[in-house]
């Protein structure tokens, strides 16, 4: 994506549900929330800004590496920006860590890179090391959901998150031909046009037990 003109004065001077990094959400009120749901990974922002519309009771927090593409959903979310949404400018490695631990409720992880060189695969945010902080950050009942259309990507995922002692709650290998009321990313448009099955998961930190 070219960089417009318009990026560098937006990110500048962001509004203020843009946060410059992740270390204010270390102190959030949970008690103003039902739960609290972070998407990493946000792109142009369709999932985020829908799924805070549609639940104005949960905090939705976006987090996007790419400053192009994070302004460009910045610049949607501001025509009707909601008192539940807030959004990162940053690295999720450079981010998790400022989390304090129990903070999210569930993570959730949409059409994520797949990185499909073996050398590359660390980068994965379905990495160990990236699961590793997911377990400190989530709540005792915290939820992983991803959905992708990469069918490696989604094997190598289902792989990590079980070693890592997850409880598989869901799993679907054709999301959209189920029914569900789950907004649609700006790539799983895309997929699902090519007719593309998609993937889904859900992960939980603790069995109820
Ligand atoms: C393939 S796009 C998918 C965008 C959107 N979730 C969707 O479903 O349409 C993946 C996005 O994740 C972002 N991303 C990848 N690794 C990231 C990281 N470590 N921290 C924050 N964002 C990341 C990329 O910059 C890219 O915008």
């Amino acid at each position: 994506m070219r960089k417009k003109p318009w990026v560098d004065a937006l990110l500048e001077h962001p509004p203020s549900f843009v946060l410059k990094d992740c270390s204010p959400l270390a102190q959030l009120t949970r008690s103003t929330y039902s739960s609290v749901h972070l998407e990493i990974g946000s792109g142009k922002g369709d999932y985020w800004i829908q799924m805070a519309a549609k639940h104005p009771n949960e905090l939705w927090i976006g987090i996007e590496k790419d400053v192009k593409v994070a302004a460009v959903a910045i610049k949607k979310a501001q025509e009707a920006i909601l008192p539940n949404q807030l959004f990162v400018v940053s690295d999720a490695q450079v981010c998790l860590p400022q989390f304090a631990n129990g903070d999210v409720d569930v993570i959730h992880l949409n059409f994520s890179d797949p990185w499909p060189k073996k050398r590359t695969h660390k980068r994965r945010l379905s990495a160990s090391t990236f699961i590793d902080q997911y377990k400190r950050i989530l709540s005792d009942q915290g939820l992983i959901i991803m959905k992708t259309d990469n069918k490696e990507l989604f094997e190598y995922s289902m792989v990590q998150f079980s070693q890592a002692s997850l409880i598989l709650e869901e799993m679907s290998v054709d999301f959209r031909r189920e029914e569900n009321d789950d907004v649609i990313s700006e790539y799983e448009a895309r997929f699902m046009s090519l007719n593309q099955p998609i993937y889904r998961c859900i992960w939980r930190k603790k069995s109820h037990g």
